[in-house]
């Protein structure tokens, strides 16, 4: 049996150019080096970094498995070092999601979000990379659903045999930290009644059930539970892998057509439409947003990255690019009114506790 082959897509926002648009291209070339390094010193097999936003991702091949100790110090370090050029170029929030001082086993609970598939590579192996910048990892629940669960986007799910049995959707519940598999397509509605709360349940890894193939993958950290204040969303990364038994690529790619209203935005605390867009334009500006989505494809060869295409560049994507633009206009007319602002529940992690501590003495009984 060939040796299997690890892929990890590791992120962190350590800070942003200029506020939260972007990242400058020094944090970039930096974390290029230390990949470079450790390519050369055969911890990695192949490496891309790119950003989408303020946010970094080191895209790795690997033969380490996941939840890799040494990778996951790696990508920790990498950030470290990122983080010292952010400081001495006084980007905007530098070290923003390292949320403990030193590395210790493992990514899970620091700050950095991650998603990793181990997998025997097939004859033929093409994988979608997505990052997303100014949402939360449940902003991938609705696009799975469809991707693995809606025989009206994902035709294979009627045509292809090998599709036929369906997928399993492993949900996670971010607030009690506990998960459940949903075997669909029987389960879908038990599944929708969880997905459809994306601020507390997000799918982590949707498996292909005829036998048991990892077909998509997720970060799921949810920062502001973790340090009990806001400090930055998420944004979150996924792997998807295509063809061959899986959705086509343009099946894993046509959720995006609708640019669904996701948690993010201005301050972490707003309603907005998730817009695809090429890598260029992945720079949220207009009230810190709209939240953005890119994606990277590549062919992988023998663990190698062949690419990536910047498959939200071609125009068929240019209708919901303008969608998400009138959804905005629409949204950032209610000001701070719900629903563009966040629920009560989801503002306890900004400010509005410390509204609330201040006029707790004015509150008296009617
Ligand atoms: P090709 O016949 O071009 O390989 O396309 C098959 C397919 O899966 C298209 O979605
Ligand atoms: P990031 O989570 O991308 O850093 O954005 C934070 C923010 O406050 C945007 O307004
Ligand atoms: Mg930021
Ligand atoms: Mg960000």
């Amino acid at each position: 049996m060939a040796e299997k082959i690890s892929l990890s897509v590791i992120k962190a926002d350590v800070g942003g150019y200029v506020g939260h648009s972007s990242t400058h291209p020094e944090l970039i070339s930096t974390s290029e080096e230390e990949c470079e390094k450790a390519k050369k010193e055969g911890l990695l097999i192949d490496y891309h970094v790119t950003n989408c936003g303020d946010d970094i991702a080191l895209i790795m091949t690997h033969r380490k498995g996941t939840d890799s100790e040494e990778i996951h110090r790696f990508a920790w370090e990498t950030f470290e070092k990122a983080t010292e050029v952010a400081k001495k170029l006084k980007q905007y929030g530098a070290g923003q999601d390292l949320l403990t001082d030193a590395f210790s086993g493992n990514l899970k609970g620091m700050g950095p979000g991650y998603a990793e598939v181990e997998f025997e590579e097939r004859k033929s192996e093409p994988v979608l990379i997505f990052l997303a910048d100014k949402t939360e990892p449940g902003a991938w629940n609705l696009p799975l659903y469809k991707m693995f669960a809606d025989p009206f986007n994902t035709a294979g799910l009627v045509i292809d045999p090998s599709m036929h049995d369906g997928f399993n959707f492993e949900v996670l519940d971010m607030m009690e930290h506990k998960k459940v598999t949903f075997s669909c397509p029987e389960e879908i509605y038990d599944l929708l009644i969880f997905i459809g709360a994306p601020s507390r349940y997000a799918v982590k890894f949707v498996y292909r059930k005829s036998d048991g193939e990892t077909a998509a993958a997720t970060s799921t950290q949810r920062l502001s539970l973790m340090a009990g204040r806001y400090v930055g969303k998420d944004d979150p990364v996924m792997i998807v892998r295509c063809q061959s038994g899986l959705p086509a690529v343009g099946e894993a790619l046509e959720p995006f057509t609708f640019p669904h209203t996701v948690a993010g935005f201005m301050r972490g605390s707003h309603h907005g439409p998730l817009m695809p867009v090429s890598l260029k334009d992945a720079t949220p500006s207009r009230f810190d947003g709209p939240p953005r989505v890119v994606c990277l494809g590549f062919q992988l060869g023998e663990g190698m990255l062949i690419g990536p295409r910047d498959m939200f560049a071609d125009v068929s994507f240019n209708r919901a690019r303008s969608m998400a633009n009138m959804i905005s206009d629409y949204l950032r007319r209610h000001g701070p009114f719900e629903p563009h602002r966040l629920p009560l529940e989801e503002m306890e992690y900004t400010t509005m506790p410390q509204v609330m501590e201040k006029l707790k003495g004015r509150f008296v009984s009617e």
